[in-house]
């Protein structure tokens, strides 16, 4: 008898935490996001880390006004759309997928606010004080001296970035995969800026350069 009325008072106990939660409102703004990065989490990892077998970067932590920016360039096929850019065409159809009021934003926001994941070396090429030379002598300008990118001229951080993402990003931008769409106006910058790197070596050698800048 006393099991029958514990068991009911289950049910009810059950049944009205199913009526509140139909209750309540959808999640809005990071929260809104923390339910849609469910979505990224198996290319970019629980923590946003990025998975380079996935050709995945790390994304935890770059700033949101950047997230934004490429989420939407990746919709609009801004972004990755070129028929060789096999990364550009996995992360795609993910962005278009945000399609629900707040999602892009939201989880854009979320993602901002997650730490930044300490990245392991994948490279062992490029000549690190070359890659200075050219870092403060060119880069510096609109990536800063820590790495960190500026707002105001529209460019992100890349102190902390995995290796093979970087160097990935600098041949795209060289070959014009990246940054020559008509709408593209911040790649358009970033690849005039990749066009001064005479060729992979250059590249890489910068590259060396970067992954020593300390992520503060
Ligand atoms: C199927 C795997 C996959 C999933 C799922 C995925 N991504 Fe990506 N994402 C990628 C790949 C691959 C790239 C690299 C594209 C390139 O090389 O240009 C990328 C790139 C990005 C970038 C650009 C980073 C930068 O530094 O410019 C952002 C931002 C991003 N993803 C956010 C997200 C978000 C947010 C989600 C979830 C809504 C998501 N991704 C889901 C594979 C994925
Ligand atoms: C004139 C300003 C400017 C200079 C100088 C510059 N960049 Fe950039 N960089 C940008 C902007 C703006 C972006 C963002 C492009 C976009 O929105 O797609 C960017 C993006 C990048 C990215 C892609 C980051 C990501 O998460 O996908 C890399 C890598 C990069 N820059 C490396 C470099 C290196 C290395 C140099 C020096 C050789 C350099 N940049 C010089 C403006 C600049």
């Amino acid at each position: 008898m006393l099991k029958k009325a514990y068991i009911g008072l289950l049910a009810v106990a059950a049944l009205a935490a199913v009526l509140a939660g139909c209750g309540t409102a959808p999640a809005t703004g990071a929260a809104q996001g923390k339910l849609v990065f469910n979505t990224c989490v198996p290319c970019h990892g629980e923590n946003g880390g990025g998975n380079a077998r996935l050709r995945a970067p790390a994304i935890a932590g770059l700033p949101e006004w950047y997230l934004v920016r490429q989420l939407q360039n990746f919709q609009k096929d801004v972004r990755g759309a070129q028929r060789d850019d096999m990364e550009g065409h996995r992360m795609r159809p993910m962005a278009r997928s945000l399609y629900h009021p707040g999602d892009l934003e939201g989880v854009a926001k979320y993602v901002a606010g997650l730490p930044i994941v300490p990245q392991a070396q994948t490279m062992t090429e490029g000549d690190k004080a070359a890659g200075e030379t050219t870092y403060t002598s060119v880069c510096i300008a609109c990536h800063a001296a820590d790495g960190k990118g500026m707002e105001a001229v529209g460019s992100p951080r890349i102190a902390g970035q995995a290796d093979w993402y970087l160097y990935l990003q600098l041949q795209k931008f060289h070959s014009g995969m990246r940054g020559t769409h008509p709408e593209d106006t911040y790649g358009a910058q970033m690849r005039a800026m990749a066009l001064t790197l005479a060729d992979s070596t250059a590249m890489k050698d910068v590259v060396a350069y970067i992954r020593s800048i300390p992520v503060k």
